[in-house]
C-alpha cells in the first residue's frame, strides 16, 4: 500500500508542474519566432537566431529536424518539451515542465492542425498586432471553444506599427465574444514598444534591447512613480487604458478564463525577446496542469490512475524506403515507461513501447519515463490510428478524436479499372486512419468516392500513400464545393434538389450537404428555414 501511494503521489507532483499547450495562429504572426524565444527563456538554446537573418533564426529551432528529415518522418517538429524554472518559484522547488505542441500551419494545414488541440490543455492564441485576427486563427480558436481549451492571447510584433490596444481586444471580444483581460499592457504604441504595465501588480516592466534579439532582454522593474518619470504621458496613457478595461469589468479571473469566458492578455514582441518571460510565466501561474480525461463509458481516467494516452497524430514515413508509422501520444494519466507493454482498446492487442521517443530541449532523446500531458512518439505503429486509446492496468477507450469541417473536396478514381479491388483497401485504410474523410453517395458509386479534407495537402497524401503502400496509381480531380453542413435523411431530397448542392454519407455515418460556396449555403438557408443545417467545428 505504502508502495503505491507514494507513487501516486509522485504522479500527483509530475503533472502539477507540467503544462501542455499549442501555439494558435494565422501564417507569419510570429509562432516559429515565439517559439524560439520561449526556447531561448527557458535556456533549451543560448541564443536566437536574429542576429544570422532569416536563415539563421529559422534554422536554431528546426535544427533538429534535420536528423529527423533525413529518416523522412520528423519527431521533433510535434512537440517541445523543455524545463522552466518560475521567477515566482522557491529555490527547492522543481521546475516547471512545459510541453509546447506543434500546430502544423502554412501549407500542411490539415485535419491534424485541429487534431493537436486534443492533446493540450491550454493554447496561446498569436496575433500579429498590425493585423488582428485572421481566418486560420479563427478556426483554430473555434476548435479551442468547442473543446473548452482556455486561451490565453498574445498580441505579438508591437515593435513593429500596428493597431492600438484597445481597437485589438474591441475586435476579440465583438468577433469571438471572448472577453480579453490585460495582464500586460504595453508602454508605447506598436512600434514604440517600451515596457509592459505588470497590471496585477501595478508595476512597470521596461526591456533593454539586446543586439538582433538574440539574447534574453534584460528587465527592469519600476514602480508606478518611477515609470511616471520615466516616460511620462506613454505610462499615463497605459495606466488610463488598462483602468478603462479593469472598470469595464476586463479584469483576470482564474475561472472565467478555465471556462473559456476571458482570455488573458500579453503583449509582446518574439523577435526582441519582449514579453516571452511573461508569456511563460502566465502558462506557469495560469494554465490548468493535466487532468481527467472522460472515458466512453462516462467514467473518468484521473491522472494518478494506471497508465493510458490517447492517439492523436500517426505520421506515415514519406519516403518509400521508411514506410513504417509513427504515432504521437498524449498521456491521459499514470506513469509511462519505455519498454512496458500496453493494450490498444481499438483492437484488444497488446502493443510494445520499446522504441519510444520524445524530444528534450535540443536533442530527441529515447524517453524512459513520461507522465500525464507529455507527448511520446512511438515508431513501428502501424496499428494505431489517430484517436486510439492505449492503457494498461483497468480498461479504458477514450472517444474518438471529432471529424472537423472539411473545405477542400475532391473525386478520387484508380487509375486502371484492374486495380479496383487494391483501390478500394487502400482507400477505406485511410479513411479510418483519419487521412481524409471519405463521402459517398449513391449517384456518384463506390468507385468513385470523394475525400473531404481540411487541406488540400491531406490529399497529396492519399495520393503519395495509395502508391506506396498500396501499389495503385490515383487520380484526383477537385470539386466545386467550399462548405459543409451537417444535415439529416428529412432534408436530404430537398437538398438535392438544389443547385450548386450535394448530399453524401461520411463514413462515420453522418449526412453533409455540400454547397459550392457561402452565398448558396445562405440563400438555401433563407428559402428553406426548415432544413436541417448545421454547422460542422468539430461535428462528433
Ligand atoms: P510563423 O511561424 O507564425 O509563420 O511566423 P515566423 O515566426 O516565421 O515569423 C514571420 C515573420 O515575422 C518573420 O519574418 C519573423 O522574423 C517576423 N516576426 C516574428 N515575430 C516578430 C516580432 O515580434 N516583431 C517583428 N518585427 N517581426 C516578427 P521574416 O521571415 O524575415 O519575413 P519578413 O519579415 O521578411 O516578411
Amino acid at each position: 500500500m505504502r508502495v503505491h501511494w507514494f507513487l501516486v503521489s509522485s504522479i500527483a507532483d509530475e503533472v502539477s508542474r507540467r503544462r501542455t499547450f499549442a501555439i494558435i495562429s494565422h501564417p507569419d504572426a510570429g509562432k516559429s519566432t515565439m517559439t524560439e524565444a520561449l526556447a531561448l527563456h527557458a535556456r533549451v538554446i543560448n541564443e536566437a537566431g536574429a542576429i544570422h537573418g532569416k536563415a539563421g533564426r529559422k534554422s536554431t529551432v528546426s535544427d533538429w529536424m534535420e536528423m529527423e528529415k533525413a529518416r523522412g518522418i520528423s519527431v521533433s517538429s510535434t512537440a517541445l518539451q523543455f524545463n522552466y524554472t518560475s521567477s515566482e518559484a522557491s529555490p527547492d522547488e522543481e521546475p516547471s515542465v512545459i510541453n509546447l505542441v506543434d500546430t502544423p500551419g502554412h501549407a500542411d494545414f490539415s485535419e491534424d492542425t485541429y487534431r493537436v488541440l486534443t492533446a493540450v490543455d491550454a493554447a496561446v492564441m498569436l496575433i500579429d498586432a498590425a493585423k488582428g485576427l485572421e481566418p486560420q486563427t479563427l478556426k483554430l480558436f473555434q476548435v479551442c471553444r468547442h473543446r473548452g481549451i482556455p486561451v490565453i492571447t498574445v498580441i505579438n510584433k508591437w515593435d513593429r506599427p500596428g493597431r492600438t490596444p484597445l481597437e485589438l481586444l474591441d475586435e476579440i471580444s465583438e468577433r469571438i465574444g471572448l472577453t480579453p483581460t490585460p495582464l500586460f499592457w504595453p508602454v508605447g504604441i506598436a512600434g514604440d514598444f517600451r515596457g509592459l504595465r505588470d497590471v496585477r501588480k501595478d508595476e512597470y516592466v521596461h526591456f533593454t534591447r539586446t543586439a538582433g534579439g538574440a539574447k534574453i532582454a534584460p528587465e527592469e522593474h519600476l514602480s508606478t512613480d518611477a515609470a511616471l518619470d520615466r516616460e511620462g504621458d506613454v505610462w499615463a496613457e497605459a495606466v488610463e487604458e488598462t483602468e478603462l478595461m479593469t472598470e469595464m469589468g476586463q479584469s483576470h479571473d482564474q475561472e472565467m478564463f478555465l471556462a473559456g469566458q476571458t482570455s488573458p492578455v500579453i503583449f509582446t514582441s518574439a523577435i526582441l525577446n519582449f514579453g516571452v518571460r511573461q508569456l511563460l510565466e502566465a502558462l506557469v501561474e495560469l494554465a490548468p496542469a493535466p487532468h481527467s480525461r472522460t472515458a466512453i463509458d462516462d467514467s473518468e481516467r484521473e491522472v494518478t490512475d494506471p497508465f493510458s494516452a490517447v492517439v492523436f497524430k500517426v505520421q506515415a514515413g514519406m519516403d518509400s524506403a521508411h514506410r513504417d508509422r509513427l504515432a504521437f501520444m498524449r498521456i491521459v494519466s499514470g506513469e509511462f515507461e519505455r519498454g512496458m507493454v500496453v493494450q490498444h482498446a481499438q483492437t484488444g492487442k497488446p502493443f510494445a513501447t520499446k522504441y519510444a521517443m520524445t524530444v528534450v530541449g535540443r536533442d530527441r532523446e529515447t524517453v524512459e519515463t513520461a507522465y500525464p500531458g507529455d507527448v511520446v512518439g512511438l515508431v513501428n505503429a502501424n496499428a494505431l490510428s489517430p484517436g486510439d486509446t492505449l492503457y494498461d492496468g483497468a480498461k479504458v477507450q477514450f472517444p474518438p478524436i471529432p471529424s472537423f469541417a472539411p473545405e477542400h473536396f475532391a473525386v478520387v478514381r484508380a487509375d486502371s479499372a484492374g486495380k479496383y479491388k487494391q483501390f478500394r483497401k487502400g482507400i477505406e485504410q485511410l479513411g479510418t486512419e483519419g487521412v481524409v474523410q471519405l463521402l459517398r453517395n449513391d449517384v456518384r458509386g463506390d468507385a468513385s468516392p470523394v475525400m473531404a479534407a481540411v487541406g488540400p495537402m491531406q490529399f497529396e497524401v492519399v495520393v503519395a500513400r495509395m502508391k506506396t503502400e498500396f501499389n495503385v496509381d490515383v487520380q484526383v480531380e477537385h470539386l466545386g464545393y467550399s462548405v459543409a453542413r451537417r444535415t439529416d435523411s428529412a432534408s436530404a431530397d430537398e437538398l438535392n434538389r438544389q443547385r450548386g448542392v450535394e448530399v453524401f454519407e461520411r463514413n462515420d455515418g453522418a449526412l453533409l450537404a455540400l454547397f459550392s460556396d457561402k452565398w448558396r449555403l445562405q440563400y438555401i438557408e433563407k428559402e428553406h428555414p426548415s432544413l436541417t443545417l448545421e454547422p460542422l467545428v468539430a461535428a462528433a
